[in-house]
């Protein structure tokens, strides 16, 4: 397992809390999870305002070690602003953060965003370096030699279904959306990180190509034993891969579970109706076949 002081596919994984012991304290009450695993991202009371507008309000949850916890809600609901606020690329108006029992508000930035991998939801790729170079950000900040780089490279581009060798020295824009986004898929993998952060990775895929990216990134997640948030509007997704599935309505959680759990008791119409989806879609789909006999 992965854990503080470890050796995970040759790089130091360092002990994110032994700095911050008043924080340590604080969060201890909370570090073990339902599933009597560790805690290993947990908000408390997170809030995000934009004048009067709360973009996140009052959010508390944990993640636990290992786990994929969905996070699943409308257009605007406050989905990309939590995980922007997790590795501080926007700080709370109020609440705080704990990874691993240590408040991220007492860890450098740049520290905690490499220890955390982060695909964004529009993308993020640096337009003038090379989608090899885009890749091995991270690992090249750690100083990881030209050898070893290089066949990390490779390695995660082949994980995203890209030909190493016609996609290496191409940049960005000769690239298509789906192709970009899967570049940043591999790029937020590259230093193994224990948490992964993802906005949408899948969103501009191919049906058949999502399909299997997502099997492919949950052997990955089982393998690395990596606790990730997964953002997400489509349903079935979210109950295909999510371990929980945490629902955000205009910033606010309306009930976080199980995808069994959600199925069989939705906290409310919201959540009932979002749950409904798959089943109405696949209803509809299959009264269209009823009505063109073979
Ligand atoms: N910099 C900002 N200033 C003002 N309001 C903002 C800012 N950033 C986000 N918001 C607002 O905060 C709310 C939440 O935005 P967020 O990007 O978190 O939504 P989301 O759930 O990720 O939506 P989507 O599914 O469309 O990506 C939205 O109403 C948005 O307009
Ligand atoms: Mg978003």
């Amino acid at each position: 397992m992965i854990g503080p002081g470890v050796r995970a596919r040759g790089i130091r994984v360092s002990s994110i809390g032994a700095s911050a012991p008043r924080y340590r304290r604080r969060f201890a009450t909370l570090r073990i999870g339902c599933h009597g695993r560790a805690t290993l991202i947990e908000t408390v009371g997170l809030t995000k305002r934009y004048g009067e507008v709360a973009a996140v309000d009052d959010l508390s949850l944990r993640v636990d070690e290992g786990e994929l916890l969905v996070l699943l809600g409308g257009s605007g609901s406050g989905k990309t602003t939590t995980l922007k606020m997790v590795n501080r690329l926007i700080e709370p108006s109020a609440g705080r953060i704990a990874i691993d029992g240590q408040d991220t508000a007492t860890i450098e930035a740049h520290d905690l965003r490499r220890r955390i991998g982060y695909v964004f939801q529009r993308i993020g790729l640096f337009p003038h370096m090379t989608i090899a170079e885009n890749v091995a950000v991270t690992v090249t900040l750690l100083g990881w030699d030209p050898a070893r780089v290089r066949r990390r490279v490779d390695e995660l581009l082949e994980l995203v279904e890209l030909d190493p060798a016609i996609m290496r020295d191409r940049t960005p824009s000769e690239l298509s959306g789906g192709q970009q986004q899967r570049v940043g898929v591999a790029r937020a993998l590259a230093a193994s990180p224990r948490v992964m952060l993802l906005d949408e990775p899948f969103g501009a895929l191919d049906p058949l190509t999502r399909d299997r990216l997502q099997q492919s990134f949950l052997r990955i997640r089982r393998q690395l034993h990596l606790t990730a948030i997964f953002v997400t509007h489509d349903m079935v997704e979210a109950l295909l891969i999510g371990d929980r599935i945490a629902v955000l309505h205009e910033g606010r959680l309306v009930q976080i579970g199980t995808p069994r759990e959600l199925l069989r008791s939705p906290a409310d119409d919201y959540v009932r109706q979002l749950m409904d989806t798959p089943t109405r879609q696949a209803r509809l789909v299959e009264a269209l076949l009823e009505e063109r006999p073979a």
